[in-house]
């Protein structure tokens, strides 16, 4: 960890990333959307612009070296055809022809979307049938019946490299050709269905009840660029629509479905009637009895009156898919979905009816259905494949050599050897050179294939470094002759990182940042008074009381949500003198109970600290209660970590260290400057709050004890969140749970568990400080606590393995905007790796975490007078 290991580590990143850029730039790349489309067959360079999503198309050259471009046929070619369909690319040699979709993010989810008219563009008058892959996993059969019809096939999949190839591969039923193919970045955290091992191809996605029953929703109303398709049956359903903004509040919103499509929903014409539709299973050659997963998507549109209710079952086949009734909310879209693939029946049949206690018919809004396939099969090592591309790119090697250069097997690229193993992806053994008629210089792409052991060939014009001129037979012999080349490489671009470097260092001189030096000594606060007693009974707040008719008036009847947790909705508000408030109701379905609410108002009540949410008042008015808080506009950082939040910029690093640690000075005083010590048992990033100054504040003091050593009659409930507590507190094991056994995940993941367990368990300071860890980690990486691809991995295991390796670029979250010191987020990654050891007694107190992070806090703000030191030397010529 000194300074020069850390620098030279950097170096040696920007010389990769440098490099790669090279290779990659002459090719396509995705937009600023993150964004590919291409138009198939399109011939020459220029791009155009669609009139309906106005995004760029481009030619297909950049992205298939194989296949002939093709007009469709005069008679299918009418004026309003989309100009995608104008051409396609037919592919009439060899097996198997590919797209190699480059510079992507390997391990996020993408969209493609595959375009097929068939225009009789051969003249033959012969739709073929062919088979289409993503990489080396089967997607789909292309059964094209038509002539005049346009078939579109959609997947979701997690993206393991950073390349896609999609590939169709001839089965002797005819030439394969395509029209359009388009690559969409969606967020990891969207549709949970997709996920490493399984990829979702979709069967249909509807919006119910559009005003215009003809308007295909896209792009731009849809940020990713779903197709969304009008579903309107007047016979049997009625459209509902607002033109008010509907959205989805949680943290983690899995769907992101556009407002538009949220706008419209449909109840059956006849209100005591059920909502019905079906679809039918479609075999695949390889998947006689496909798997299929559903979200439907749903939100009340119409302002319910007091008496009114709307309440329903989601039923499969007359069976309840969703095992409880449900109800949607004003504007507000939640979706239920499956996670477990419904398979094996001869119809899927869903019908969705009122209980009984409804008086209001039922209502939906959109509805997605996907097919599964499986991903698990696995492509050769991907260094190799990168390098091999290379290789060819350089050479100009046509051959067969498409897809994979491994898988299958029956396909593998000829000139080369593959080792295959069972725990690990298949690597390159051998390329022989002859055969490939490769000749020119070495290209250092060789020495990226680690596991060749033999080059093969006698080529007289294969030249190293372009002078001497040799046959190599063996890998060590091979490593002298490119040693040169790479060498050369390497100080060349050194030399071109470091004036950029440079460069952009000046340019940025005079920014001034708006956040204002403060004064970090705390605030000085007595300890909550009396100390050792919190009577669960007698509840004595000083704060103000309020009735729920007021509660009413501040917050506008509960217009506006701010948020949602375990204990109901937070409502935005306003009091009498203007002053914004946030005001926490407790639902009657909340898991969280009376007495939690209870404990939360006294705690808040005794402690008082400005790193911790102020309580203004409280309510308990008859069987209503709800809590009063101090508005934090900016909301939680769990928020700003994952990008979700109000404000879509990302925190820089001296802000994250900032509220790092302020939250750090909150669970201090919880620890240290109340008698007995608290202990907050629920820290966590969605916990964190940040006020308009981007102040952190901790909240949420639901489950707050005191810690009193040897306590006896400390609950033996586990409580806290996933991901966030402390091993030795809790049996992990345990954790991991599932949800009772049904095959519906709930809508809303639970992340708070009460378990109870047979051995009493007893949380310390300690618990809280591990806990911190993970947020700190969070404020690092800009990752969530569990990283959910490709399996569920905790942060600490995932931070630990990259931070053994030296890896502090790989492991810090590329999203800061602006520079920052590499030491300092070096140093901040120990603490929270410190502060998540495994045995308690090995981790920090607050008050070792809060003087660490001062530490950071310096190295980062002389990163900064360095960094300022040129704009004062102008600023003294001008006067
Ligand atoms: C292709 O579709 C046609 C029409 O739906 C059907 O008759 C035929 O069996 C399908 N072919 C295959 C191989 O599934
Ligand atoms: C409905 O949408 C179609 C297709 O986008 C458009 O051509 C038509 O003008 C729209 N109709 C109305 C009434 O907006
Ligand atoms: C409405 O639906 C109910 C229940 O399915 C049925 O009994 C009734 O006949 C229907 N009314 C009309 C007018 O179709
Ligand atoms: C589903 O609906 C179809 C037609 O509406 C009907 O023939 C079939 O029996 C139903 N299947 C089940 C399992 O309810
Ligand atoms: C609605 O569906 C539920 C769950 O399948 C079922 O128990 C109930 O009887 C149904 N109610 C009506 C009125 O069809
Ligand atoms: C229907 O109302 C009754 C009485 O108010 C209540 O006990 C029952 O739980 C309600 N059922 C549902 C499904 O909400
Ligand atoms: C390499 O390719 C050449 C030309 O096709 C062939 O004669 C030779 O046997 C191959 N060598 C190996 C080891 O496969
Ligand atoms: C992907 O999801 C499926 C279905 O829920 C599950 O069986 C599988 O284990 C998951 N794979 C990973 C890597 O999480």
């Amino acid at each position: 960890m000194a300074p020069a290991a850390a620098s030279s580590r950097l170096l040696f990143l920007c010389l990769a990333v440098a490099a790669t850029a090279g290779v990659l730039q002459a090719r396509a790349q995705p937009d600023s959307n993150g964004f590919i489309s291409i138009d198939c067959g399109l011939p020459g360079t220029a791009s155009y612009v669609n009139d309906g999503t106005k995004l760029a198309y481009v030619p297909d050259a950049g992205f298939t070296d194989a296949g002939t471009n093709q007009d469709i046929s005069a008679e299918y070619m009418s004026p309003t055809l989309s100009r995608r369909y104008h051409n396609v690319r037919s592919f009439p040699d060899g097996v198997r022809n590919c797209y190699t979709l480059r510079s992507i993010v390997a391990g996020l989810k993408y969209l493609l979307r595959a375009t097929f008219k068939y225009g009789n563009y051969d003249g033959l008058g012969r739709p073929p049938i062919f088979d289409l892959y993503i990489g080396v996993n089967f997607w789909t059969m292309v059964n094209v019946t038509d002539a005049d019809s346009a078939i579109i096939l959609e997947a979701i999949v997690l993206v393991p490299d950073d390349f896609v190839q999609v590939c169709l591969v001839n089965t002797g039923s005819g030439t394969p050709f395509i029209s359009g193919l388009d690559l969409r970045l969606l967020k990891s955290t969207l549709y949970p269905q997709a996920n490493a091992t399984q990829g979702l191809v979709l069967l249909g996605r509807m919006n119910f009840g559009p005003t215009n029953s003809t308007a295909i929703i896209r792009y731009p109303d849809d940020p990713h660029d779903r197709v969304w398709i009008p579903w309107v049956n007047t016979a049997a359903w009625n459209s509902v629509s607002t033109t008010l903004r509907v959205e989805d509040i949680a943290d983690d919103d899995m769907f992101e479905l556009p407002t538009k499509v949220l706008q419209t929903a449909i109840t059956p014409r006849n209100a005591s009637a059920n909502i019905e539709f079906s679809w039918d299973p479609d075999p695949q050659p390889k998947d006689p009895t496909p798997g299929y997963v559903a979200n439907m998507h749903f939100s009340e549109l119409e302002l319910l009156p007091g008496s009114a209710a709307r309440q329903f079952y989601v039923n499969l086949n007359g069976k309840p898919w969703y095992p409880k009734p449900y109800k949607p909310m004003y504007l507000i879209s939640d979706t239920i979905y499956n996670s477990n693939p419904g398979r094996g029946f001869p119809h899927y049949n869903i019908s969705i009816n009122a209980t009984a206690n409804s008086t209001l018919p039922p209502i939906i809004n959109a509805v997605e259905v996907f097919s599964v396939i499986p991903t698990t099969n696995v492509g050769t090592d991907s260094q190799d494949v990168s390098a091999i591309m290379a290789i060819k790119a350089k050479y100009g090697v046509k051959k067969n050599w498409m897809g994979d250069p491994c898988v299958p097997k029956t396909l593998a690229w000829e000139g080369l050897t593959c080792s295959y193993s069972i725990s690990s992806p298949p690597r390159i053994t051998s390329l022989n050179l002859s055969f490939s008629g490769l000749n020119g210089d070495i290209s250092s792409s060789f020495a990226s294939l680690k596991a060749v052991q033999y080059i093969y060939g006698d080529n007289p014009n294969l030249c190293s470094n372009g002078n001497s001129c040799q046959t190599t037979k063996t890998k060590s012999k091979l490593a002298i002759y490119i040693a040169v080349p790479v060498v050369l490489v390497v100080v060349i671009v050194s030399v071109a990182v470091l004036l950029l470097c440079f460069c952009r260092r000046k340019k940025q001189g005079p920014t001034s940042n708006s956040v204002k030096p403060q004064n970090e000594t705390p605030v000085s606060h007595a300890p909550p008074a009396g100390g050792s007693s919190y009577p669960e009974s007698s509840l004595q707040l000083e704060n103000r009381r309020f009735a729920y008719k007021e509660l009413e008036m501040i917050t506008d009847n509960f217009q506006r949500v701010l948020g949602r947790g375990g204990f109901g909705y937070v409502y935005d508000g306003f009091l009498e003198d203007g002053t914004q408030v946030a005001v926490k109701l407790r639902s009657d379905s909340s898991n969280q109970g009376v007495k939690e609410f209870l404990a939360e108002a006294q705690t808040l009540t005794k402690i008082h600290h400005k790193n911790l949410v102020s309580m203004i008042g409280y309510c308990k008015d008859g069987d209503y209660m709800a809590l009063v808080y101090e508005y934090m506009s900016e909301g939680s950082l769990q928020e700003h970590i994952s990008g979700n939040g109000r404000n879509t910029g990302f925190l820089s690093w001296r802000q994250r260290l900032r509220i790092a640690m302020e939250s750090a000075q909150g669970l201090e005083y919880l620890h240290k400057g109340c008698n007995p010590p608290l202990i907050h048992r629920d820290v966590k990033a969605a916990n964190i709050l940040l006020n308009a100054k981007l102040e952190a504040k901790i909240a949420d003091f639901g489950l707050t004890k005191a810690y009193r050593e040897n306590d006896t009659h400390m609950s033996n409930t586990l409580v806290g969140t996933l991901g966030y507590v402390d091993p030795e507190y809790a049996h992990s094991a345990a954790l991991f749970q599932k949800h009772p056994s049904h095959n519906v995940t709930p809508p809303l993941p639970i992340f708070n568990i009460g378990k109870s367990c047979n051995s009493a368990v007893q949380p310390t300071t300690k618990s809280d400080v591990y806990s911190f860890g993970v947020v700190l980690l969070e404020l690092v990486t800009g990752r969530p606590a569990i990283l959910r691809d490709p399996e569920p991995t905790s942060i600490i295991q995932w931070a630990r393995q990259r931070l053994a390796r030296g890896n502090i670029e790989g492991v810090a979250d590329p999203r800061m905007p602006g520079d920052h010191d590499v030491n300092s987020v070096w140093k901040a990654a120990d603490v929270a790796l410190k502060c998540t050891a495994q045995a308690s007694a090995q981790r920090p107190t607050m008050t070792e975490v809060v003087a660490q992070l001062q530490e950071c806090l310096e190295l980062e703000e002389a990163r900064r007078r360095r960094r300022q030191r040129p704009v004062l030397r102008l600023q003294r010529v001008r006067s």
